[in-house]
C-alpha cells in the first residue's frame, strides 16, 4: 500500500500541493485529473523522489520512503514512471535490445531479480520482438510508448506511474495503452496511477478517481460513481464539459 499522508509542497511562495492525503491499494487504477498546473505531476515526483514535499510523509508498506538519494535501488526499482513523451524518455540512436538491456544491466549490478526481455516484451506486445534488432527512431509513438512500458516491466513494479502518457497519442492507441496498463495492474497486482488532464468518465479503465484542482484534492472517489454522483463544483464542471464535448464530438461523427 502507498499511503500519501499531509503532502504539502511549495516552489517559494507558490503553494503547489496543500495537504494531499489518499491511500493507493495493490490491484488498484487511480486516476488523477486536473487541469495544467494543479500539481500531478508534482505529486508523483514526490513519490518518485524526485522532488522533496515541505511536510507530510509518503509510506510503502508502512515504511517512510525517503528522497532518491537516500532510497536502496531495490525501491526505486519497484516504483516506476512512464513519461508523457516516450520519444524523449528513449535514446533514439539505441536499438529495442539495446534499451531493454540498459535497465537489465542495471538490475544485474544491483543483484536484483529482473523480468527478462522476451517476458517483458510479451507482455506488452509481441510483435516488438521482430523488432529487437531496430533502432528505437523508427517505432511508431504507440510502440515507443509500449517499449516505455516494457522497460517499466523489467524491474518486476510494484506502482506503475503514468503521467499522461498517451497524450501524444491518437485514440486508437492510447486506448490500447490504457487497455495495456490495466491488463499489467490486474496480472501483476500493482498500484497504477495515472495522471489525466482529460477524462473519458465513460471509460473503464479506473477504479478510482482524484479530482485535483490548484494543489488541493477536491473530490476522490469510485470511478463508477463519480459521474453521477459527483459532489464538488468542479467536478461537476468536469461532467458538464465532458458531456458538452461528447455530444459535439458524436454530432460530427
Ligand atoms: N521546479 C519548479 N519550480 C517552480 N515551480 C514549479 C516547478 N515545477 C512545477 N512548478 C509549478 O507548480 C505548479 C504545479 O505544476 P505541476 O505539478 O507540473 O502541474 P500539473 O502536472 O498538474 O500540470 C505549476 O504552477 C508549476 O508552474
Ligand atoms: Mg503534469
Amino acid at each position: 500500500m502507498l499511503q500519501i499522508i499531509d503532502i504539502n509542497k511549495s516552489y517559494g511562495s507558490k503553494k503547489v500541493l496543500n495537504n494531499i492525503n489518499i491511500d493507493f491499494k495493490p490491484g488498484e487504477s487511480t486516476a488523477i485529473v486536473g487541469e495544467s498546473g494543479s500539481g500531478k505531476t508534482t505529486l508523483a515526483k514526490i513519490i518518485i523522489g524526485l522532488e522533496k514535499q515541505n511536510s507530510g510523509e509518503i509510506l510503502l508498506n508502512n515504511k517512510i520512503l525517503q528522497s532518491i538519494n537516500k532510497r536502496y535501488f531495490e525501491t526505486c526499482a519497484k516504483i516506476q514512471y512512464i513519461f508523457q513523451d516516450p520519444y524523449s524518455a528513449l535514446e533514439k540512436n539505441f536499438t529495442v535490445l539495446q534499451t531493454l538491456n540498459e535497465t537489465v544491466t542495471i538490475c544485474k549490478r544491483n543483484n536484483y531479480d529482473y523480468m527478462s526481455i522476451e517476458d517483458c516484451i510479451i507482455n506488452v506486445d509481441k510483435n516488438l520482438l521482430n523488432y529487437l534488432d531496430q533502432k528505437v527512431d523508427i517505432l511508431s509513438g504507440g510502440q515507443k510508448q509500449k517499449l516505455c512500458i516494457a522497460r517499466s516491466l523489467i524491474t518486476k513494479p510494484k506502482i506503475i506511474i503514468a503521467d499522461e502518457c498517451t497524450s501524444m497519442l491518437d485514440k486508437k492507441n492510447s486506448e490500447e495503452i490504457f487497455n495495456l496498463l490495466n491488463k499489467i495492474k490486474q496480472e501483476k497486482n500493482i498500484i497504477l496511477i495515472s495522471i489525466l488532464h482529460e477524462v473519458d468518465f465513460y471509460s473503464e479503465y479506473w477504479d478510482k478517481i482524484a479530482i485535483f484542482k490548484d494543489g488541493n484534492l477536491l473530490e476522490y472517489s469510485e470511478f463508477k460513481n463519480f459521474y453521477n454522483n459527483a459532489k464538488n463544483i468542479y467536478s461537476k464542471e468536469l461532467i458538464e464539459a465532458f458531456k458538452f464535448f461528447k455530444y459535439k464530438g458524436d454530432q460530427y461523427e
